[in-house]
Order: structure tokens, then C-alpha cells, then sequence
């Protein structure tokens, strides 16, 4: 297998994606699946030419993916499963893995992955416990995507954040950021905090009850590298002011005192009160599941882009395999 030089081997975290070059390849290549994902009969001779030069090869064997999931997911099973099929690849499966793979009879997670690792040519996993994924990493033969390791991270839907705001906003330099919710332990969040923080001009707003504050790694890290940042507990405060608004859910299944997440729940509820403050070419994001914090009402606004936000992860999630399991000449 052929590495290049400077794409990762393993995604892990976004401080792995500190080069521009990294972000612009990517971003291009998940530009030309988006257009590539049409039925063959609508492509063009020089579509079709180029779309077949996209697919993983299929020699002597498709290529497979594993899908090693620990904990719930709709959105990021699906969209690796339909990724790796639109690339002409195919999957193996695994939903609640605790339960329904040897996990459950005691088997170590070292001990899953070497044996998945010769099944499949690259896995996806989903875990409860934070640095999983690293873990895994040190055992696998292939390369291991970080679907959400605990309150850890969530790299690849970092960068379909990314991809989003490029795509909605038409830049992803120079933007003014809320991140709402439970920044302690999102991984979402987590993964784009330490994306943003390379890009140039941000102003970050961390809006979170006082127990759920942004993790202090990440605190860290932004005034190491100088990023404008501030923490507040009220979203209506930037609302009138941001480019994003990054919509975020209470992390019910982490809180140990189940009172505790009582009295967090509905911190907030971002409605056409709050959506009337914000600025008409503004966005509103969410990695979803939703809970209460985004009104159903509001999703009929243009600025409510967290659907297309979704449907955007297969398009990056297919340039990444692409990058990792086969990366076209010129992205290398
Ligand atoms: C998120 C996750 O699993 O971290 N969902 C997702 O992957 N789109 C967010 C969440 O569960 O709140």
C-alpha cells in the first residue's frame, strides 16, 4: 500500500489536518464525488472517464470497510456504509458492538481490531472510551477513522464541518463562530475547535453553562496560538454578530448524576427568537441527533443548514477512503 507523505495514515484528530494543502485537497476531491454521485445514465463520456478514475479499484477484490460501532450512530454508519458503496466498495458491519460482537464475551479491543484489521482494508470505529481510536491504532494493520472515541473526538465530522461552511459560506477563513451547548464533552465540537483553530482571522465564542465550559486542552490551545476567543453563558449576547452558529446536544448519556443533566437540558433553545437576531447570510449547524436545542420550526429557514450539513459527510467521508485507500495521482 502506498502512503503519501504528508496525508495521515490513521484519522485520529484534527490537529492532524494543520496544512492548508491537506484541507484544499480534500475539500476538492469531496467537491468532485459530489458531482460524481449521479446515476451513470446522467454522466457524460468525460464524466464517466473521470468518475471511473474516483472508484477504489476492484482488482482481485473490492475493497472493504468495517464498521466497528460501540456506541449508537445513524448518520455516521450510514454515511460510511453508502460512502464505501458509492466508491464501489463494500462493508462489513457491526452496530452495537458491545452486545453483538465477541466484545461481549470479553474479548479485548486490541484484540478485535488485529482480528478485523485482516477483514477489512480500513476501519471505522465508534467507541465510549476517550483515546480508543489510538489505541486501535496500535494494533491495526489498517488504517483506523476515529468515528467519536467518547467525549474525545469526532474527526470526520469536523471536517465535514469544514466542508459545510465552505460550501454555505464560501470561506473558511475569517469567520465568527458560536459554539453552543455541552462543549465539555461534544466531541464534535472538540475535533473543530482544534481544526479552526488554524485557520486565519477566526473569533471563537464558546457559549456553555458554567459545567459544561469548553475542555481546558482546548482553552489551552487556542491562547497558545493567539485565536480571539470568548466564553459567555448566553447566546442571544452574539447572536446578532456570528457567521455560525454551532448548535450542540446535552450529552445526557455522559452525565453520572442524572440530575445533574436535569438541570442542564434545556439551557438552550435556539427558535425564531433567537433566529430573528441573527444576521440574514448567517448559518445554523448541528452535527445531530437534536434533542429540544433547535426548534422544528425554524428548519424551514435558508440559514438552517444542518440537514445539508449530513448529507454532506458522505462526500468527504468518500474523499477520505479515497485519500487513504487509494489517492488519485495528482492530490499526492
Ligand atoms: C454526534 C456524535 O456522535 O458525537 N453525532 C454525529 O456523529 N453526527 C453528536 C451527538 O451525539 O450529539
Amino acid at each position: 500500500m502506498i502512503w503519501m507523505a504528508s496525508f495521515p495514515k490513521h484519522i485520529l484528530e484534527t490537529q492532524q489536518f494543520k496544512e492548508g494543502k491537506l484541507i484544499e485537497n480534500l475539500f476538492s476531491l469531496a467537491s468532485e464525488m459530489e458531482l460524481f454521485d449521479t446515476p451513470l445514465c446522467k454522466l457524460s463520456d468525460e464524466q464517466i472517464d473521470r468518475s471511473e478514475k474516483l472508484v477504489l479499484p476492484c482488482k482481485p477484490r473490492t475493497r472493504v470497510l468495517a464498521n466497528l460501532f460501540y456506541e449508537p450512530s445513524t448518520r455516521t454508519r450510514f454515511s460510511f456504509s453508502s460512502a464505501m458503496k458509492s466508491l464501489g466498495g463494500d462493508t462489513i458491519e457491526t452496530e452495537s458492538a458491545g452486545h453483538f460482537s465477541s466484545a461481549a464475551k470479553g474479548e479485548t479491543l486490541p484484540d478485535t481490531i488485529r482480528i478485523t484489521s485482516g477483514y477489512a482494508d480500513v476501519i471505522v470505529l465508534r467507541h465510549p472510551k476517550e483515546g480508543a481510536a489510538k489505541q486501535a491504532a496500535r494494533y491495526s494493520s489498517v488504517p483506523i477513522i476515529n468515528a467519536g472515541d467518547g467525549t474525545g473526538q469526532h474527526p470526520t465530522q469536523a471536517l465535514l464541518d469544514l466542508y459545510t461552511i465552505k460550501k454555505e459560506l464560501g470561506r473558511i477563513d475569517d469567520l465568527k463562530i458560536a459554539m453552543v451547548g455541552d462543549l465539555k464533552q461534544g466531541r464534535t465540537v472538540h475535533s473543530l475547535a482544534y481544526l479552526l483553530a488554524h485557520r486565519d482571522k477566526m473569533k471563537m465564542y464558546f457559549v456553555s453553562p458554567e459545567q459544561l465550559k469548553m475542555r481546558q486542552d482546548i482553552i489551552q490551545y487556542f491562547n497558545e496560538k493567539h485565536i480571539d476567543f470568548e466564553e459567555l453563558a448566553d447566546m442571544k449576547d452574539i447572536a446578532r454578530v456570528v457567521d455560525v452558529l454551532y448548535m450542540t446536544r446535552i450529552q445526557k448519556e455522559r452525565f453520572g448524576d442524572n440530575a445533574e443533566y436535569e438541570k442542564v437540558k434545556d439551557a438552550y433553545v435556539l427558535d425564531e427568537r433567537v433566529l430573528d437576531l441573527m444576521p440574514l447570510d448567517s448559518i445554523v449547524m448541528h452535527p445531530l441527533p437534536r434533542v429540544n436545542e433547535i426548534s422544528p420550526s425554524i428548519d424551514g429557514d435558508r440559514r438552517a443548514a444542518y440537514f445539508r450539513q449530513a448529507i454532506n459527510g458522505k462526500y468527504v467521508r468518500m474523499a477520505l477512503l479515497k485519500m487513504l485507500l487509494d489517492p488519485p495521482a495528482e492530490y499526492i
